[in-house]
């Protein structure tokens, strides 16, 4: 059997490698498909839950793993001699940045390296990890053709860009279009049939994965461009006192050529605050500086300092300083109702609390505890005799299940950067927006 017929009969033995927000939602999919999956990581314990069928990503349904697991559909494994059982491997690991904000491909590397040890013929290898234009060809190629096999001909390559947005109700892994964009013509091929028979959505292909891999990098760089842009303009509406999140609803009623982005405390999360910057270290090789994402980049930088810095005038027109004074901040995740807390922009407001002698005290439903920078936090019980001996209340997350009217009724000063009060009195004296 031809590895198209094993696809297409859903015969294909089905590897994911990385078991993270992107490749477990992956990997339950093509087990609901219909497919044998068998997930790859290196930690023992993430492989130890997915096979008691115990679910740690949002965005899976918890009786969906379990049940898959149950019918032997879907098994975890630190074992990469087990890649040989593969037909198709999906590489989800992470991309970050360095401490120099330059890409560490190690990942990468390392899990293309586990699989040209086992690769076969007929095999379909698929990059998911966001990653700069090249990544696939220049990196991924040359070490998985070292075991002599030849793309194309023996084995197939793509990259295919995750979407997954986390904690979006509507669109999920299933229903997300996918983009992808094979070494060559077969290669393409194989990859989207694999992903028709997987997802309820359109399939899209480009000419090779350099096309899809600037596609998810086009992508998040249009996001991190158009939030610094509004971050822009509610600093400056800040100044001329007017509310920007009036005047982002006002322009929203355009129904053409306006798409409305939000202001914040700054971007957080694996992708925004990241990827933009894979493309910034790529172009360089070309002569080539990309003007508009460094811009960006700056602008959402400067967020938190700027929300520290609006709080320490707040609280000066209120005859105190931040020095000394009780902070509470509302919400470390990066986004409202998820528990990642990844480049969450709350931490550096913490930094920049903690810089300036305030006494920093959590609430976040999500995030009971976590460390930073050597130093543990625990998330505080919401109550009145907390808000009330506080400060300052600063909302740095829009969670959904906080009641927000509770906290302004008790806070002294209520600094709300996520719009969450919209709905409340604007004779509050004590309510402030970003
Ligand atoms: N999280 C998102 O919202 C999102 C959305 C779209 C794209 N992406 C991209 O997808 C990729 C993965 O992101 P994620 O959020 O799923 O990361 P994650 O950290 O949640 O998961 C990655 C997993 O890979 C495992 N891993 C690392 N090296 C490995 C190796 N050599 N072999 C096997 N497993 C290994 C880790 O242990 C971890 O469990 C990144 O490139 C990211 O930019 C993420």
């Amino acid at each position: 059997m031809t590895l198209m017929e094993k696809i297409l009969s859903k015969k294909a033995e089905v590897g994911v490698v990385g078991l993270g927000y992107v490749g477990l939602p992956l990997a339950v999919e093509k087990a609901k498909a219909g497919y044998k999956v068998i997930g790859f990581d290196l930690q023992k314990s993430k492989v130890d839950m997915v096979n008691a069928g115990h679910n740690y990503i949002g965005d899976v349904v918890n009786e969906d793993l379990q049940a898959l697991v149950k019918e032997g559909k879907i098994q975890a494994t630190t074992d990469f001699e087990r890649i040989m059982e593969c037909d198709t491997v999906a590489v989800c690991v992470p991309t970050p940045l360095d401490k120099f904000k330059q890409p560490d491909l190690s990942y990468v590397i390392n899990s293309t390296k586990d699989i040209a040890k086992r690769l076969h013929k007929d095999m379909l290898i698929v990059l998911e990890s966001t990653t700069y234009p090249g990544t696939t060809e220049e990196v991924m190629l040359p070490i998985l053709e070292e075991s002599g096999l030849k793309v194309g001909k023996d084995f197939y390559l793509a990259f295919s860009p995750e979407r997954v947005d986390p904690g979006n109700i509507k669109f999920k892994t299933k229903n997300t279009p996918k983009v992808v964009g094979g070494v060559t013509k077969e290669c393409t091929e194989h990859a989207k049939a694999l992903y028709e028979r997987v997802l309820q959505a359109q399939v899209f292909t480009v000419t090779s994965p350099k096309e899809a891999e600037m596609t998810k990098i086009l992508e998040n760089s249009f996001r991190l461009i158009n939030i610094a842009f509004i971050n822009e303009m509610a600093i400056i509406c800040n100044k001329m006192n007017i509310n920007i999140w009036e005047v982002i609803q006002a322009a929203s009623t355009k129904p053409f050529g306006f798409m409305p982005f939000y202001p914040g405390p700054g971007i957080g999360g694996h992708c925004i605050p990241l990827d933009p910057f894979y493309l910034q270290y790529k172009a360089r090789a070309y002569d080539f500086h990309t003007t508009m994402i460094d811009l960006a980049g700056d602008i959402t930088d400067s967020m938190p300092e700027y929300v520290v810095e609006r709080l320490s005038e707040i609280l000066n027109d209120n005859k105190k300083c931040l020095n000394g004074s009780r902070i509470l901040l509302l919400g470390v995740a990066y986004k409202n109702d998820i528990d990642d807390m990844r480049e969450s922009p709350a931490l550096k407001v913490i930094e920049h609390l903690e810089k300036r002698h305030a006494q920093v005290i959590i609430h976040d439903p999500f995030v009971p505890e976590f460390s930073h920078n050597n130093k543990k936090y625990y998330s505080s019980p919401l109550t009145k005799d907390l808000i009330e001996n506080m400060d300052a209340v600063v909302i740095t997350t829009g969670h959904t299940t906080v009641d927000y009217g509770f906290v302004a009724d008790n806070a002294k000063i209520l600094f709300d950067t996520k719009n969450v009060t919209k709905n409340m009195r604007t004779d509050r004296k004590n309510l402030f927006i970003l």
